[in-house]
């Protein structure tokens, strides 16, 4: 059965958020100290076991082609080997992950030995006063370990670089020349308007525009064309290195949107720009399935994302 809307939208990725945890407190998830807390007790853990029903489920109707893990910070999740270990099993094609890599120079090694292929780490700064302001935690070096962990492991390893202006706009060359001595694709995104930014997020806002404009000051850039479903933006400089901008706010790309969203709690979501859950339940019947699959299709947006009170700490981007 496909799911599809009047734009040939159907759901080919799902991310899963295995939970609400994280241990870095980056400004754009975070509030205040307190909330912070607040944000970070986590309820029961939902098991593999679980998790892996649901996703059967999911997968039996939709014939899904990638598996995104996501959370809060996935790598805090206690069954994630045998969690990546039960996906392989069901034959989805291919298995990522997206991490800040606090964890990740332990860890790289037994996740792709389990059945991980990618791996998408989340990097704001390498220098540690900016990595400070952007994530309140110190030692990037352990990041950068972890990509370093994941690159040897034969993990494909993307960079996620969110651009706050005001804070870390002066990392995007350090960041892109890090990326470019490791042969890595690194990605700069637009700050979006989730969880408390939901308001305010036009005075982070560094856009696609300026990004280039930064890059350009240091390097020759042509466009490349734009894939099918991709969130980014692809350049490429005069000796061959590539990087993408997700430009959210400046270039939408909602239109070819494949992706379904499944929290810790067993809910659907079409959209990021929808704080409107739709709980799984294991007695759904196929056709109860797909009546809950047609709603969230039509929580996409047809053109543009329009922010959500939701932050990436439940869902996970
Ligand atoms: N705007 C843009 N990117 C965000 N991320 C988390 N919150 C936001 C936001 N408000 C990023 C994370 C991660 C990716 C999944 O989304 O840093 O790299």
């Amino acid at each position: 059965m496909l799911i599809s809307d009047q734009y040939n939208r159907a759901f080919k990725t799902l991310r899963v958020s295995l939970l609400s945890k994280c241990n870095l407190s980056c400004v754009y998830c975070t509030m205040g100290e307190d909330e912070v807390k607040e944000n970070n007790i986590q309820q029961h853990p939902v098991s593999a076991e679980v998790l892996l029903k649901q996703v059967r489920q999911l997968h039996d109707v939709l014939q899904l082609e990638t598996i995104r893990l996501t959370g809060g910070e996935p790598l805090l999740y206690h069954e994630l080997i045998p969690l990546i270990k039960g996906i392989r099993e069901m034959r989805i094609e291919k298995i990522k992950l997206t991490s800040n890599g606090f964890l990740l120079e332990r860890l790289a090694l037994p996740l792709k030995e389990a059945g991980l292929q990618s791996v998408n780490v989340s990097l704001d700064a390498v220098e540690e006063d900016i990595f400070f302001l952007m994530s309140k935690r110190n030692d990037v070096q352990r990041i950068l370990n972890g990509i370093d962990a994941a690159i040897s492991a034969g993990l494909q390893v993307k960079i996620n670089a969110v651009v706050m202006k005001g804070i870390n706009e002066n990392q995007i060359i350090p960041l892109l020349a890090f990326a470019f001595e490791r042969n890595i694709r690194i990605r700069f995104l637009e700050i979006m308007a989730m969880g408390y930014l939901h308001d305010n997020a036009d005075r982070y806002l560094f856009t696609q525009e300026e990004i280039l404009n930064t890059i350009r000051q240091q390097f020759n850039v042509k466009k490349i064309e734009r894939a099918t479903a991709s969130t980014a933006n692809y350049w490429k400089t005069a000796d061959g290195k590539v990087f993408g901008i997700i430009a959210n706010e400046s270039e939408p790309f909602c239109h070819d949107c494949n992706r379904l969203r499944l929290d810790s709690s067993g809910n659907i979501y079409g959209c990021l720009s929808s704080n409107h859950p739709i709980a799984l339940s294991q007695d759904d019947n196929e056709a109860a399935l797909i009546s809950k699959l047609q709603q969230a299709m039509a929580q996409k947006q047809a053109v543009k994302f329009t922010g959500s009170e939701l932050s990436m700490l439940h869902i996970g981007g």
